[in-house]
């Protein structure tokens, strides 16, 4: 399935399909980390229905979404100064464009160095650039973190660790790379039951918790309550900044 099926599928389940998706305090982390101030242009990349871009709404000059999902991004419609249905990798707007751009989510789905190298081009020297995604604590629980992913959404690419990040921005002049884990307790019958996940990947996601090592559960905090299973998953935020200063 490719991404745009997997959310046009999705869309109207999405805004309670995870925790993290209307999580204030990891939204205002995202806006704070963005410095984005009531001068600012900002760009949200796979603006999906908009959380993130709400939160800037009304406090910056303007923001602008793209995504490729007419059904997700129509959502954000009323939270965001305009909407662009357009692909990450090929960004419609002129170069030195924008002082901040976020992207929550996105870029599992995406052509990583198209993407950045897209977004370095947008961004006005000294812009900043935060990422927010689902990561693996490490080497010891990675493989049965990538596998839960994959299987809750086959049209991922991409599978992140911090050094994934770290290289692929090494290949653009950005500075100031920093990078903030958070955690997110997330209810697996809450995501499974996002209406994209067919009830075969459903009995494998299940079966892959149950089965999970001692490591995986030690890190994840798993907890089985209730019939439902509890995962306290990382998300990996990434802060940087376009080298040079705007004149
Ligand atoms: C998990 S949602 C994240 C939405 C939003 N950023 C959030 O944090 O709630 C992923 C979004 O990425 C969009 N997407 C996937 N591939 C894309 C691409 N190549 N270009 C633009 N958007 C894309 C999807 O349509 C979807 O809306």
């Amino acid at each position: 399935m490719n991404p745009l099926n997997h959310f046009a599928k999705r869309a109207r389940k999405y805004n309670r399909s995870s925790q993290w998706v209307d999580d204030k305090v990891l939204i205002r982390k995202i806006c704070d980390l963005a410095q984005a101030g009531p001068k600012a242009s900002v760009l949200d990349v796979a603006i999906g229905t908009g959380k993130i871009a709400q939160a800037f709404f009304g406090r910056v000059k303007y923001i602008v979404g793209i995504d490729i999902c007419r059904e997700m991004s129509g959502q954000a419609k009323g939270c965001v100064d305009k909407i662009f249905l357009a692909p990450a990798e090929s960004l419609p707007f002129k170069s030195n464009t924008f002082d901040a751009c976020v992207c929550r989510q996105g870029m599992q789905f995406m052509e990583v160095d198209a993407v950045l190298s897209e977004i370095f081009r947008v961004l006005k020297p000294g812009g900043r650039l935060v990422l927010c995604h689902l990561t693996a604590y490490g080497r010891l629980d990675k493989d049965e973190t990538f596998l839960i992913q994959k299987l809750r959404n086959p049209a991922r690419k991409n599978f992140f660790l911090e050094q994934d990040f770290r290289r692929a921005l090494a290949k653009l002049p950005f500075a100031g790379i920093k990078f903030f884990g958070y955690i997110t307790k997330e209810s697996v019958n809450q995501w499974i039951g996002n209406a994209a996940i067919k009830e075969e990947q459903i009995k494998k996601i299940k079966e892959v918790y149950k089965n999970a090592s001692p490591v995986f559960k030690k890190l994840h905090k798993i907890e089985f309550r209730d019939g439902d299973v509890f995962d306290s998953m990382k998300m990996l935020i990434v802060r940087a900044r376009k080298k040079g200063t705007y004149d």
